[in-house]
């Protein structure tokens, strides 16, 4: 059984790069909805359904375990397919998304700052698990909408400007945490670092997911035995797009094989 990786397209490529840097061994699928993307303005009844595809689809190729890559999905859908599709379905599978592990790494930060898609700061999943951790904590969204489709461009000074702007309103905040909720977001990391300065700290989740789901297979031996260990990775994609073979060699480091599948 292996592990499979959902996300709305492409940006996913970045995270599973950490996940399976730091977990080699396992068997993973990487499945990214290229046709459907982007999933941030959508309403949370298609992000649902598409999740939903996403994850039966990830099922049938033999995972045991899916991590929902992308902040939208896991911020608008993954909770009711937890509670709806996968205990009448599959019961003895499971999906984890990002937004908890995130919540938990800010759980002492006192002004924290997001940035996100429309859609991720729309339903207001952050909010709501960092204060189940973090109760006092003042919490400042900002959606970013303009950010994901200059990054796909590699339209990097751009994506900058954009970047400053939408942090100008947290900085005024005086926030003393940043979330990058986003799964392209950790290619601008650095910037964001510069922009904010030293004294914020920036979650970055490509730095945090893999840890988080390696101790995730710690406290799980009973999904943890059951994942092939054979190194195989696979890419799959809804539908191919022109710089997919460019974005898929940046951003997972090296070329790799892409598969176009129907869900
Ligand atoms: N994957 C999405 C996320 O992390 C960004 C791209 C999209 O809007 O679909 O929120």
């Amino acid at each position: 059984m292996k592990i499979g990786i959902f996300d709305s397209g492409v940006g996913g490529l970045i995270m599973t790069r950490a996940i399976v840097d730091t977990l080699p061994k396992y068997d993973y699928i990487y499945l990214g909805d290229t046709k459907r993307v982007p999933y941030g303005p959508r309403s949370q009844k298609e992000v649902f359904q598409f999740l939903k595809e996403g994850v039966q689809y990830l099922f049938e190729k033999e995972c045991t375990l899916i991590i929902v890559a992308c902040n939208t999905a896991s911020a608008r859908a993954l909770r009711k397919v937890q509670q709806t599709y996968l205990p009448k379905y599959f019961p003895d599978r499971r999906v984890l998304g990002v937004i908890i592990p995130t919540a938990e790494e800010v759980s002492t930060a006192k002004r924290i700052g997001i940035i996100a898609t429309a859609g991720t700061v729309k339903s207001g999943t952050y909010a709501l698990e960092i204060q189940k951790l973090n109760p006092p904590a003042v919490i400042f969204q900002q959606a970013a909408p303009l950010l994901v489709e200059y990054i796909e461009k590699g339209d990097m000074k751009r994506a900058e400007k954009a970047l400053e702007t939408y942090l100008k309103p947290l900085i005024a905040k005086k926030i003393d945490t940043l979330i990058l909720g986003c799964t392209h977001y950790p290619i601008v990391k650095n910037v964001a670092r510069k922009i904010i300065g030293p004294h914020v700290r920036v979650i970055s989740q490509d730095e945090c997911i893999p840890q988080k789901t390696a101790e995730y297979l710690n406290r799980h031996p009973e999904i943890e035995t059951m994942l092939s260990k054979k190194r195989h990775r696979s890419i799959c994609l809804t539908k191919e797009t022109k710089t997919i073979d460019v974005l898929a060699a940046r951003w997972f480091g090296k070329k790799i094989k892409i598969e176009k599948v129907k869900i």
